[in-house]
């Protein structure tokens, strides 16, 4: 049975009181904390860097899900390292050089993750699984929380989880499958039945005043489904 993990994106919760918020998520049934990096550049909207993660970082012991909206990626990955991300994810259109950002993630002892847009394509993994520890799936266009999800993004799972599933036959080291963007109590099932494993959720989780009311609601949905 596949081990389901939610993480819960900050971008929705209040920034005047982010570390009683990442406390209350975390009690609330949070596997990760989602950390959405925007620069005004790559995308355009202009969010939270290193220093935010180093202040939160003593406030929960599980992973925080760095997703690095920004570009150029490599100066800033050292940074969010030393401010204790577990994992760091980026777009392959931030780097001009993919394969050297991944081994960059490792050499500073986080998990990597490659992020692939809506109209990205997913031959991006053909040359580095061995070094991807983590596939995400955007569910809508990166920059803003609170959009609709893309249903597009069901066909695009299901074949990241053929190549996952394809890869882990064939090394037996896993893969993770995350889902960014709309994802709701009302559409986990469907978009945990196309494959993913890990599940970003921002607005469904903060827009609602009772946070383990929500993750309950999701986590029954989830047990609904079995992969
Ligand atoms: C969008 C961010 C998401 C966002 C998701 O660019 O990467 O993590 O916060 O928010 P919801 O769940 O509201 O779509
Ligand atoms: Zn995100």
């Amino acid at each position: 049975m596949t081990q389901f993990r939610i993480a819960p994106s900050i971008l929705s919760a209040d920034f005047s009181r982010l570390g009683e918020e990442v406390r209350n998520v975390v009690a609330a049934g949070a596997d990760w904390i989602h950390f959405d990096v925007m620069d005004n550049h790559y995308v355009p909207n202009l969010t939270i860097g290193p220093l935010v993660c180093e202040a939160l970082r003593p406030h929960v012991q599980v992973p925080i899900d760095v997703h690095l909206m920004v570009r150029p990626v490599d100066r800033i990955v050292p940074d969010f390292a030393k401010a204790g991300a577990n994992r760091i994810s980026f777009h392959p259109e931030g780097s001009d050089h993919i394969d050297r950002t991944l081994s960059l993630i490792h050499d500073h002892g986080c998990k990597s993750g490659l992020v692939f847009n809506p109209a990205t394509s997913l031959s991006y993994l053909d040359h580095v699984m061995d070094k991807v520890d983590l596939v995400l799936i955007m569910s809508v266009n990166p920059g803003f929380g609170g959009q609709s999800f893309i249903p597009e993004a069901l066909n695009k799972l299901r074949e990241a989880r053929a190549r996952i599933d394809a890869y882990k036959e064939k090394t037996g080291r896993e893969i993770l499958l995350e889902v960014d963007g709309g994802v709701k109590i009302d559409n986990i099932a469907e978009i945990a039945a196309a494959g993913a494993d890990t599940f970003v959720a921002g607005s469904a989780i903060f827009g609602k005043p009772d946070y383990k009311a929500v993750i309950d609601q999701m986590r029954s949905e989830l047990a609904k489904v079995a992969h």
